[in-house]
């Protein structure tokens, strides 16, 4: 079953909480941290975070575009974060394994994500030692309303195959440019978690749109 994940990164933060409850009928919420480093943009940070888990039981999917991002785990968890994932790009390979260490000692789900640049092959040192969720960006991070990068597909299909031999409880999530016909596509290659921003928030009549995306 397709889970739907709904950026808030596409809503209107004067009115986010009604902008949440807007998207109840969606599965998980996705939160986009930037730090205005690794990305050229900078978003929401832990403040934000702390004042929507007062407000949602929906499960907070929080994508962390920080250098570095060890330094934030605490801090995101104890906001309240459900899940937090974190770029392979974004700092050393002991780095990334000792955050992903300290997420499952504060008992926080642990993503690790790929800019488009990154291979599949990239995955296999933390998908042995077990991932809640592997993120593919199918744009560059930073932007919301870009177009969907098809050549990403195969990169799907191969951290799926991954998936299923190292780890199957793991879910392979996309994040970029989906819509009702790229998300078609990235369920044929593998994912099960969409990330939807503008598609969702800019439609007309959201609850459809969310429904749209599900297939
Ligand atoms: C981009 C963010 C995305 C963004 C997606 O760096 O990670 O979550 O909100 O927006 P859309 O769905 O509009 O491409
Ligand atoms: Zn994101």
């Amino acid at each position: 079953m397709v889970k739907i994940a709904p950026s808030i990164l596409s809503a209107d933060f004067c009115r986010l909480g009604e902008d949440i409850r807007a998207v109840s009928t969606a599965d998980w919420l996705h939160v986009d941290v930037m730090d205005g480093m690794f990305v050229p943009n900078i978003s929401i940070g832990v403040p934000v975070v702390q004042s929507i888990r007062k407000h949602t039981g929906m499960f907070l999917d929080t994508h962390l575009m920080v250098e570095k991002p060890g330094r934030y785990v605490k801090a995101f968890a104890d906001a309240g974060a459900d899940l937090l994932s974190i770029h392979l790009e974004a700092d050393m390979p002991p780095a990334i394994h000792a955050a992903l260490d300290e997420m499952a000692a504060l008992g926080v789900k642990r993503g690790i994500v790929l800019r488009p640049i990154t291979s599949a092959e990239a995955v296999l040192p933390y998908l042995k030692e077990g991932l809640d969720l592997i993120l593919v960006m199918t744009v560059e991070p930073g932007f919301g309303g870009q177009a969907f990068m098809a050549d990403m597909l195969p990169k799907l299909t191969a951290i799926r195959c991954y998936i299923e031999k190292y780890c199957p409880t793991c879910h392979l999530e996309v994040d970029g440019g989906i819509n009702p016909d790229t998300a078609k596509l990235c369920v044929e290659a593998g994912a099960d978690i969409l990330v939807a921003g503008s598609a969702i928030y800019n439609a007309p009549d959201i609850p459809a749109a969310i429904a749209a995306l599900r297939g």
